[in-house]
């Protein structure tokens, strides 16, 4: 089961984003009617939409200003993933149509940013002709320079990471947001080393965002009629800033509490967890702040202990049965979802048959589910044979969605009849007479308008009915 919750973090699945999504401005459209246009599409994760909304900043202050039109556009920027070989394929798609677009009007320039051009680097430029830039994700504050190299006839390249880049100094430019919810990132990179990834090698080091201009941001959003922010990272559980005068230590709980602190009408959300970083200290500090989401994103990757060796996870499957088990002790109305990969190298059908048992035991509310995908330069790539055959992964994920799907409907169906404190999104997909809006456990309620009410608000919205990924409800 996929998720079309644009707040949900973790992967954003490619293989939904058929359009790419477009990111678009109307106030830097109007700050800046006569300047240069820039075109931006965004996939992979959060953390990448994230970034665009630095990019959009970025260029904002030399004069650029977002359109959602490309073909009007002096810049098309594709801000890309590479977590499987299906995202990237996806962006050469994508590099066809704006190559059309060139060629109809001279001039246009092409960047590549995000993980793609982390990983392929000056080989994007020989593979893809079109592409005039190749930007990393730590080199955004570079673009002003990179665009005007390529103004002068030269191709701009600057992939290098950083260990201190986490543009904490840069207020996003919120691009096509709902006005009620915004991303805002925490730190930046990962220092784990998950066999499968190919994150550590694009994204770079580990590093924590000061968190005063973490707390700085949460207020903007809140006085400018935010009502929900989710704090991102990759693994979130480990974000540790140190005062370098007082040398005291701000952990993610601590962060946790500086955010909720906020305001409390502004619900704060975070991913992703890790197993093995999650403390009680953290779970404690969720119990205690109403504003606080009960949603924990908790990818476990297999149910297997000797496959979450080879993934080098770091937790066995008792060990991440412990840690679900915790959560429920403090939290009984948590809601907790996953990550799965099927087929990983040698995966056997016992082994899968773990993974199924472990979405049924832990109780998931959804998942992201895929079958595994060689990543160039991993330690997987390096160490083992991907020897499960492509049509015995498939079917070993077509089995998880099964289970996940019936896992999911019966926690649905287990919520009718309860209330929910609710906050307005907007409308819903299909009907202007109805609004949607998310309970705490991040799940998606669709109900009748009745009063005044207005996105950025509360309701009370008692549930009725279930459909196979969505409540129904009404105001009460
Ligand atoms: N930092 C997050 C996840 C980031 S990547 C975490 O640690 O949980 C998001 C998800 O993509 C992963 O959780 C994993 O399920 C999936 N993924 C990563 N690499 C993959 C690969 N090579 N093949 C298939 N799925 C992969
Ligand atoms: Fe990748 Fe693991 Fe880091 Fe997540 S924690 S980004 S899966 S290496
Ligand atoms: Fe995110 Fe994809 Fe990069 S998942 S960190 S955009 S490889």
């Amino acid at each position: 089961m996929y998720n079309d919750n644009p707040t949900l973090l973790s992967i954003k699945n490619i293989d939904e984003l058929k359009q790419g999504e477009v990111f678009f401005n109307e106030q830097t459209e109007k700050e800046a009617p006569k300047g240069k246009k820039f075109y931006i599409e965004s996939y992979g994760c959060a953390m990448n939409f994230s970034d665009s909304e630095i990019v959009a900043s970025v260029l904002a202050d030399v004069g650029f200003s977002a359109t959602r039109n490309m073909e009007e556009s002096d810049l098309i920027l594709i801000n890309t993933c590479s977590i499987r070989e299906k995202a990237e394929d996806t962006v050469r798609k994508r590099l066809r149509i704006f190559d059309k677009v060139k060629r109809s009007r001279p001039g246009t320039m092409v960047g590549v940013l995000g993980c793609m051009a982390e990983r392929l680097k000056k080989k994007l430029l020989e593979q893809e002709k079109l592409v005039d830039l190749v930007v990393g994700p730590d080199a955004y504050r570079d673009l002003p320079k990179l665009v005007s190299t390529v103004e002068e006839g030269e191709k701009g390249v600057n992939v290098l990471l950083s260990r201190e880049e986490t543009y904490a100094d840069i207020s996003p430019l919120r691009l096509d947001s709902n006005g009620v919810s915004g991303f805002i990132s925490i730190m930046r990179g990962c220092d784990n080393m998950c066999s499968f990834c190919v994150v550590p090698f694009t994204r770079g080091r580990e590093r924590s965002r000061e968190p005063f201009s973490i707390v700085a941001e949460a207020t903007d959003l809140y006085e400018r009629g935010y009502r929900e922010v989710t704090l991102l990272g990759q693994n979130v559980d480990s974000y540790k800033w140190k005062n370098p005068e007082t040398e005291k230590v701000v952990t993610f709980a601590n962060l946790l509490e500086m955010v909720a602190k906020v305001h409390p009408d502004l619900r704060i959300r975070f991913s992703t967890s890790h197993p093995k970083d999650i403390t009680d200290e953290v779970l404690y500090t969720m119990r205690d702040y109403e504003n606080i989401c009960k949603y924990i994103h908790l990818p476990v990757q297999s149910g297997n202990s000797r496959v979450l060796e080879l993934m080098n996870r770091t937790y066995d499957r008792e060990w991440y049965m412990d840690k679900v088990r915790r959560i429920y002790e403090i939290m009984p109305d948590c809601a907790i979802s996953s990550d799965i990969i099927t087929g990983f190298c040698s995966e056997t059908e016992e082994e899968h048959q773990d993974t199924l048992s472990m979405i049924e035991w832990a109780n998931y509310t959804m998942s992201y589910m895929f079958f595994y995908s060689e990543r160039p330069g991993t330690m997987a790539a390096r160490k083992y044979e991907d020897d499960v055959p492509l049509e015995v992964k498939k079917r070993r994920l077509a089995e998880v969605i099964r289970i996940q799907s019936q896992v999911s409907f019966k926690n649905l169906q287990k919520d009718i009849g309860k209330t929910y404190k609710v906050l307005i999104e907007g409308d819903s997909k299909r009907s202007d007479q109805e609004w949607k809006g998310r309970n705490t456990q991040n799940k998606m309620i669709i109900f009748p308008k009745k009063g005044n009410h207005q996105p950025s608000q509360y309701v009370q919205v008692k549930v009725t009915e279930s459909t196979s990924a969505t409540l129904r409800g009404e105001i009460i």
